[in-house]
């Protein structure tokens, strides 16, 4: 388990620079295993199937104006530049483009299938919640990217609960850590209404860009 403050330093590191998440990548090999969704994940798939969530509040459309995208956290998510073949907000925040025939870009599609695959047991299918654990296309409207990160880097416990609900930490998952920007960006796309549920039918191609620097994270 890592402490809070690596867990925001690495934060800071995806979110910044290639070279920096590399370089944890590196210093993620010396430490612990992997997390693995233990009790949690048993507790959520014996007995009872989790059933959707009950009904919540729509999140807020999203302000449309000037084509803008904002959360209602008041976050403009609106897509500025490409790097590394991942979408950023003018401030370096990732985020989703989907175009208008409603082609996803490769990241958002990438976090489609990790989220599936890391995160779905628990959390349930297409980011809607499960009974277990909450609905987190609507946390992405109100949590800001770097909490987010913290959460599933550092993992999370509600205390103040008798159901003993854990969230697992990820930070020395490279299967959930080198996809976490796709992560966050396929859950904003679902939040926000723009992503239908289910397998997104179409998709951008994976850029060389994205290639390099997801070989980079991995064999770090
Ligand atoms: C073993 C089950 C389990 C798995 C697997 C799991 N989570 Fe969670 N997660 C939870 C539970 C339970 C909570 C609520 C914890 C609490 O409130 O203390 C939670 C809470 C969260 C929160 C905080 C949500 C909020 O609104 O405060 C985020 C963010 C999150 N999880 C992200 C993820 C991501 C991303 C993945 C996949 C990489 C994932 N989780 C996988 C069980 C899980």
């Amino acid at each position: 388990m890592i402490n809070r403050t690596t867990a925001r330093l690495m934060a800071i590191c995806v979110a910044c620079a290639t070279t920096a998440m590399a370089q944890t990548a590196v210093a993620q090999d010396n430490t612990t295993p992997p997390a693995q969704a233990g009790a949690g994940a048993a507790a959520a798939t014996s007995g009872e199937a989790p059933a959707a969530a009950p009904a919540q509040p729509a999140p807020a459309a999203p302000a449309a104006a000037g084509g803008k995208l904002v959360l209602q956290n008041g976050q403009d998510m609106t897509p500025d530049h490409m790097e590394n073949g991942r979408w950023y907000t003018a401030e370096d925040i990732p985020t989703f483009k989907i175009a208008e025939d409603g082609t996803i870009d490769y990241a958002t599609f990438s976090g489609y299938r990790r989220y599936s695959a890391e995160c779905h047991v628990c959390h349930g299918p297409d980011g809607e919640g499960s009974t277990y654990a909450p609905a987190l296309k609507n946390s992405v409207q109100t949590l800001d990217y770097y909490k987010f990160q913290e959460i599933v880097a550092s993992g999370k416990q509600d205390v103040n609960t008798s159901a003993n609900l854990v969230m697992p930490a990820f930070g020395t998952n490279k299967n959930v850590w080198c996809y976490i920007d796709d992560i966050y960006v396929y859950l904003l796309a679902r939040g926000v209404g723009d992503l239908p549920r289910g397998r997104p039918a179409k998709k951008e191609a994976k850029s060389d860009d994205f290639t390099a620097q997801e070989n980079s994270c991995m064999e770090g």
